[in-house]
Parts: structure tokens; sequence; C-alpha cells
């Protein structure tokens, strides 16, 4: 399973991509906002630190053309010519998996976001969408069951045999990127600090200090 990092912060990004070996990036209009830059200076930004590697950057259309596909079709048209990693997001509105389908003729590739239900995954298969991103956090603080619902995802495209990689997305802990990689999705994507605490465990800080202790009293040679 990938991990992306949900993020447009260029100094959160080339630390993951170093550490962690992050295999793409997913923004949305909140993350832009953080970094502080303009959109269209900050997606480029982010595209260089992926240039010549196959790694995604998903970036985002105006939401307010979610009912109007030629216009998120103009705009995606746009936002792909800048970078070869560049991936169109767009919602899971009836003009989204249009547009969808529109650009997958175009040979541009989409990921579907705002999905909060199995048949909205369905229509973003059916539009040839790259990825279809699932909202589990935002479900979660609903307090909806999001396990269920990244199953059934997993079933529908497994028993239908469609390519669209489920992108699990507002993932919030290291259970959640667990459980996601067990039922079989293809990419989480988390913010910085979800990583960096999934990656910690009290035992290993807890073994690391006792195992210095032996080694502190053995001679080396
Ligand atoms: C990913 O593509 C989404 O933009 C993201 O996961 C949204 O989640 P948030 O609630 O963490 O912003």
């Amino acid at each position: 399973m990938k991990f992306f990092l949900d993020s447009a912060i260029v100094d959160e990004i080339r630390p993951a991509l170093e550490l962690w070996d992050i295999d793409g990036i997913t923004t949305n209009p909140r993350h832009v906002q953080a970094s502080g830059m303009p959109f269209l200076k900050v997606i480029q930004e982010i595209g260089e630190l992926v240039k010549g590697t196959d790694k995604t950057v998903s970036v985002q259309t105006n939401p307010a053309s979610h009912n109007n596909y030629q216009a998120i079709v103009e705009e995606g048209r746009k936002l792909a010519k800048l970078s070869p990693n560049f991936i169109i997001k767009m919602p899971c509105t009836e003009h989204g998996f249009k547009a969808c389908k529109v650009l997958y003729e175009d040979g541009i590739r989409a990921n579907l976001t705002l999905c909060f239900s199995p048949i909205q995954a369905l229509q973003a298969m059916r539009m040839h969408a790259l990825y279809v991103s699932p909202f589990i956090g935002w479900k979660e603080d609903n307090g909806e069951d999001s396990d269920q619902f990244i199953q059934d995802i997993v079933d529908i495209r497994d028993s239908q045999g469609y390519e669209t990689e489920i992108l699990v997305a507002a993932v919030r802990n290291g259970r959640q990127i667990g459980y996601a990689a067990a039922v079989g999705a293809n990419i989480v994507t988390a913010g910085y600090s979800v990583y960096q605490t999934s990656f910690q465990h009290a035992y290993t800080d807890m073994g690391i200090a006792r195992f210095q202790g032996f080694w502190d009293k053995t001679p080396y040679e």
C-alpha cells in the first residue's frame, strides 16, 4: 500500500520524501491556504520536488465548479499542462464524475475527492478515475463507521474488476492506516504528524533505552 502525504507545505513534503519515501502528495484548498503561498506557485514548487519520478501530486480544482463539468475540464487541462505528475482533483458530484470521464479521454487522470458513499465510489470507478478518495476521518467525526465503508468500496472494486485505486483520505491514526492496508486499499493519505505518531511506539523507545544500558556495560572488542 502506498503512503501519500496530505499537505501543501514544502517544508513537510521535503523531509517526508527523504526520510519516509512517501509515494505521493495530496493537496486541497485548506492545505494550499495553510502554505501561505499563492495556489499556482505552491503547486508548481511541489511539482518540482517530484519531477522525474512516478510520484503523483493531486491538485484540486476550484470548488465553485462542482456543478459545471466544462469548467472543471477547462481548469483540469490547464493544471495538467504544468506537470506530468499532477492528478486533477474534483468532487464526487454529477459534474465531477462527468469531468473525470472527459479528462480521461484526453489522457488526463483524476482523483475523485469528497467520497462519502460506496455508490459515489462506484461511479468514480465507472468514469475511469485514477483515484477515489473516501474521507474516513470526516465520517468518524460525524459518528459514522468507516471500516465497513472502506471494506464495501474494496469489495465493489474487486468484484467488478475496476482499476481505480482506493485512496483512503482524512486518515487520523495508525489503526486506520493498518486497517486500510489489511482490507486491500491501495493508498492512504495522512498529515505529517499522523505518520510521525504512527511510526512511534512507547515500547520501542523503552527497548532502545534498555538495550543501551546493556550496550554501554559491554566492551566492544
Ligand atoms: C485528501 O485528499 C483530502 O484532501 C484530505 O485527506 C482531507 O482531509 P482533512 O480533513 O485532513 O483536511
